[in-house]
């Protein structure tokens, strides 16, 4: 099993090591897994192109790693855990023996339907078991999974499918999210009916096979229960090679569409399954939870393989952290004997709004260590965790990592290194981050700032954008020569520790949720009123950022608030409810540079309330504008 830290001088020794001799270290590590064949070069890369290889030669397949491995030392053990969005509905386990017999039986299905290896297969899902089986399944057959969050609305989810040209759609028949009934089935109709004609087959999953309200169609459409249940239990694992895509996940840029960041088979295992143990520091019999939704990398990386990888028990939950109120994380630590605990700040600030008295009726006696991922965590959410949630018994990981990085880069070792509030700490065995300033020229020594970028590849990085290897290149390794860009901005402290500060490019962090400013601008002008429109970040105490969209219109709205409905509409169409604007203020201009670039460094201080300070307004094209914005700030 990989290498697990155990204390302080080890990580340091360890992490000494990881960098003098990236490869051996590496390599080590590697050995710890099942290869079908083994690799003849650890690594090999070239960041210009970019190019970057890991256990070049190697064959394997990843599930074979997740599950074949434990089933012979650990077969009854509980691999996954469900736990219903309905408080009084059973709870599923699968042990790893019987997590094995349904994805190899869901794997078949696939091959029968004509799913071979490098296909894409699409999934459009809420939490439930299905999902994690059905992914894996492609992963034995050597087929790529493009999970979609379903939260995207019905042009979303046809973007992704077209861009990766996914043969296959796997969805459910509704969501079932607090008490919300939300129709999935219905979304990918309306996304298959948007010009897509990659789609050859969809399967369609449901908790209720006897009530189930939707009705298939054509004979493209098939029940999960009609094409799964009935196939055979075992599957070979199909051969893979190291760099050999596992999966396709979108994600938001500061230009133009989502991109679809790519990662492949051996450094993703390693990685994954290396940071999981070492962050969370899971022992043997430990119930680990992560609350992330599978349409995120950290679903991928912390719900499915990490865990699986490290033949831990992993639980998923299908609700949400409200209902039926806002004990239920805690409830459901309580009921399943949870040991580590992974969450986003946003989650955190909204239960502890709430109050005191949910988290006091539940007994987290079991915590042992407690996570947050996704963007900074402020010092009140931080303490209030540390706590209400761990008593002061359960080290908090502060973990910062991006889709792109395919697992956590830089967090302590929970129990293992110190954290401090706010602070990610230290960098992950492997990684080696540096600031840079903005003419790339590194800055060094301790106390500074800079732009976060990292100098040596690591196992589980991104390696293309699918389809568009030169956007991969422009977006990350353009910036600053020789290194991989993160786009955040950080601080390391007179110890070294890091301290992420948050984008500084035109992304946005809404609950943890990445978003484009330019895809939010992209929606807003397909209203008919828009003439123009500028959309930018600003503090929001729940959700770390909100979303502030100036508007030009054409003049012809008089019901400002109606407007915003109406905004918010085409938004929720174009890209999903997440992406809604939560102010909108309608401009007579927005403030440009002469070259007819807009200012958002002005518009973002005034979304975030600043009256003074906006910096040097007198080389804009028209700063008598400036003024005006500032006069009709909501806030
Ligand atoms: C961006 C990546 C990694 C899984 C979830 C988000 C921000 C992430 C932290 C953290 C401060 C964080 C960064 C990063 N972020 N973790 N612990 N502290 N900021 O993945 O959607 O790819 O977003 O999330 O800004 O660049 P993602």
């Amino acid at each position: 099993m990989t290498i697990q830290i155990q204390n302080k001088e080890e990580y340091e020794n360890i992490y000494n090591r990881s960098v003098n001799d990236p490869e051996g270290f590496w390599g080590e590590m590697a050995d710890t897994f099942q290869w079908k064949k083994k690799w003849n070069k650890v690594c090999q890369w070239e960041f210009d192109t970019p190019d970057v290889k890991w256990f070049v030669g190697g064959e394997l397949n990843i599930t074979e790693n997740c599950l074949d491995r434990h089933v012979a030392t650990k077969g009854d053990q509980v691999a996954l855990l469900w736990e219903p969005n309905e408080p009084d509905a059973p709870a599923l386990s699968y042990t790893y023996k019987e997590l094995l017999a349904e994805v190899c039986k869901c794997a078949n299905a696939l091959k029968e339907m004509g799913v071979g290896k490098g296909d894409r297969v699409c999934f459009y899902m809420p939490m439930v078991p299905e999902l994690a089986i059905a992914v894996l399944a492609c992963a034995r057959i050597g087929a790529i999974h493009s999970v979609v969050f379903a939260g995207f609305s019905a042009q979303a989810l046809a973007d992704r499918i077209i861009d990766a040209q996914a043969k296959m759609v796997i969805c459910s028949d509704f969501n079932r999210r607090g008490q919300k009934f939300i129709p999935v089935k219905q979304v990918v109709d309306d996304a298959l009916a948007l010009g897509v004609d990659c789609v050859e087959k969809v399967i369609v999953s449901t908790l209720d096979s006897e009530n189930t309200t939707v009705k298939l169609t054509g004979d493209k459409e098939v029940w999960w229960h009609d094409v799964v249940n009935h196939q055979a239990d075992t599957c070979p694992a199909e051969t893979m090679s190291s760099e050999d895509m596992l999966f396709i996940l979108y994600t938001s840029g500061s230009t133009g569409k989502p991109k679809g960041v790519v990662h492949t088979c051996g450094g993703y295992m390693v990685y994954t399954c290396f940071s999981f143990r070492n962050v969370f520091q899971y022992k043997d019999g430990d119930i680990y939870w992560c609350t992330a939704d599978i349409g995120w990398i950290t679903g991928h990386s912390y719900i499915i393989y990490g865990p699986l990888l490290a033949g831990a028990t992993t639980m998923m939950f299908e609700g949400v952290p409200t209902y039926p109120d806002a004990g239920r994380f805690w409830e459901i630590c309580e009921k399943h004997k949870v040991n580590q605990f992974y969450t986003a700040p946003t989650a955190i600030r909204a239960l502890m709004a709430k109050g005191d008295h949910f988290p006091e009726q539940y007994d987290l006696s079991r915590l042992k260590v407690l996570g947050t991922v996704g963007e900074p965590i402020n010092a009140e959410a931080w303490h209030w965790y540390n706590d209400k949630i761990g008593k002061g018994n359960a080290p908090i990981v502060d973990t910062w990592w991006q889709t792109e990085t395919g697992g956590i880069m830089i967090s302590n070792l929970g129990g293992i290194t110190e954290g401090k509030p706010c602070f990610a700490t230290y960098p992950l065995p492997g990684i080696q981050p540096c600031l840079v300033d903005k003419d790339g020229v590194e800055v060094s020594g301790n106390d500074v700032e800079g732009l976060l970028c990292i100098k040596h590849p690591w196992p589980s990085m991104i390696r293309t954008t699918y389809g568009d290897h030169n956007r991969c290149k422009q977006v990350y390794f353009s910036a600053f020569a020789g290194k991989y860009f993160t786009g955040d901005g950080a601080r390391r402290d007179e110890h070294g520790r890091y301290r992420i500060i948050g984008r500084v490019d035109d992304v946005i962090n809404v609950s943890g949720h990445r978003i484009g400013t330019a895809e939010v601008e992209n929606a807003i002008n397909e209203h008919d009123a828009i003439i123009e429109s500028a959309v930018v970040g600003y503090p929001h105490d729940i959700k770390g950022q909100g979303i502030y969209a100036y508007v030009i219109t054409d003049g012809s709205i008089d019901d400002e608030a109606a407007f915003h409905k109406e905004l918010n509409k085409v938004v929720t169409q174009f890209i999903g409810p997440i992406a809604k604007p939560d102010v909108v203020q309608v401009v007579p201009g927005l403030p440009k540079t002469r070259s007819g670039k807009i200012m958002r460094r002005i518009l973002r201080k005034i979304a975030s309330g600043e009256t003074s300070n906006l910096g040097d307004v007198s080389t804009l094209l028209n700063p008598e504008v400036v003024q005006a914005v500032m006069d009709g700030a909501k806030k």
